[in-house]
Order: structure tokens, then C-alpha cells, then sequence
């Protein structure tokens, strides 16, 4: 005869057992989407050596998603910067991310840092990632600043 009160008391615990899983899963994903750089990160060597076909599809993606702010040739004078008076890097002046290591790059490129807000994630193959690392530093290959080469490299390269 308490067959319904019994019935209504297991109905109304399971849903709260289910709210309860639910509110914990999204409070894990909120916590995780604020990614901090580990000192492995920081240490990640670029496993992509640059080809020239990396680099030309790394340009690529560059002009559609970065070039507005890093600006085409990676001066830091995109439109979206200037508007946004973002104080960049000018790549084309190597030392600039001189101390920067690649994994830094990588990670920042991924996750964004500041007001680059979000990153390349998961939206880009990590491998991309990496070649935009690559043409991220092919900026300031072209115009080498004086003294920053050993002296008996060949000055094509
Ligand atoms: C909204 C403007 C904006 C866009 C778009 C943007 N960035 Fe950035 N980027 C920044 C800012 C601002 C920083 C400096 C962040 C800091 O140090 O606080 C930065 C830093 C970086 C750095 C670290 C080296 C440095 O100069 O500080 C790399 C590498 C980088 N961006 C690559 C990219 C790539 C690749 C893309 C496109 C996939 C991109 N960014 C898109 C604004 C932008």
C-alpha cells in the first residue's frame, strides 16, 4: 500500500543523484579550461622539421587567423592589433622570441595567452601547430639581425 510513496521517494533520489553527476561534470570542464604551462610544456622540442610545404600551409592558415594582429610578415602590425592597441612582437627581429622556447611558442599557439584569446586548440592538427612555430621563427630568418650568427656560418643559408 506505500507502494507509490516508495516509487515517488526512488524517482525523486535518482534524479537528484543524476543533477548532482551532471553539476560535477561541468564544473571539471570549466576547471580545465583554463590551461596553465607546465615546465614540460616549456621544454617540448618542435619534432616538425620546417619544409617549404609546411611553411606555405602554415602561411596559409596564418593570413586567415593570425595575420590581423601578428600582420603578414609577423611585424605586429595587423589591423586588429593597432585597433586593439596590442604592443606585439616584430618576429622579423628574431631576437624578440629569442628566449621564447619552442614549446612556449606551441603552447601559446594552442592556447592562447592574454588577449590572444583562445589559440589554435584543437580546432588545428598539432602538427600544424608546430609548423606555424616553424614560420612563426622563419620570420626572422630573412632579415637577420647582424651579430646574432656564428660568423662561419654561410650567409646563404
Ligand atoms: C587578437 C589578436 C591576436 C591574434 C588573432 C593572434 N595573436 Fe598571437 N599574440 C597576441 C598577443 C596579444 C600576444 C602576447 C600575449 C602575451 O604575452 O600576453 C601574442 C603572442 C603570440 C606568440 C608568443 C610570442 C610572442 O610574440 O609573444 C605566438 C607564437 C603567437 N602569438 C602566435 C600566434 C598565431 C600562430 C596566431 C594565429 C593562429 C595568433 N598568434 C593569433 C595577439 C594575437
Amino acid at each position: 500500500m506505500y507502494k507509490p510513496f516508495l516509487l515517488l521517494c526512488a524517482f525523486l533520489l535518482a534524479s537528484i543523484a543524476i543533477a548532482r553527476g551532471h553539476q560535477s561534470a561541468t564544473q571539471e570542464k570549466s576547471g580545465s579550461a583554463e590551461p596553465t604551462m607546465t615546465p614540460e610544456d616549456v621544454a617540448k622540442k618542435n619534432p616538425i622539421a620546417p619544409t617549404p610545404e609546411g611553411l606555405a600551409e602554415a602561411r596559409k592558415l596564418f593570413g586567415y587567423h593570425c595575420a590581423m594582429c601578428h600582420g603578414k610578415e609577423g611585424d605586429g602590425k595587423g589591423d586588429l592589433a593597432q585597433e586593439m592597441k596590442l604592443e606585439l612582437h616584430d618576429w622579423r627581429d628574431a631576437s624578440s622570441i629569442g628566449k621564447i622556447t619552442d614549446g612556449e611558442l606551441f603552447w601559446i599557439i594552442s592556447n592562447g595567452k592574454g588577449k590572444m584569446l583562445g589559440g589554435e586548440g584543437d580546432r588545428t592538427p598539432e602538427k600544424m601547430r608546430w609548423n606555424l612555430v616553424n614560420l612563426v621563427r622563419s620570420f626572422g630568418k630573412k632579415g637577420a639581425p647582424a651579430g646574432d650568427k656564428p660568423k662561419t656560418e654561410n650567409p646563404q643559408h
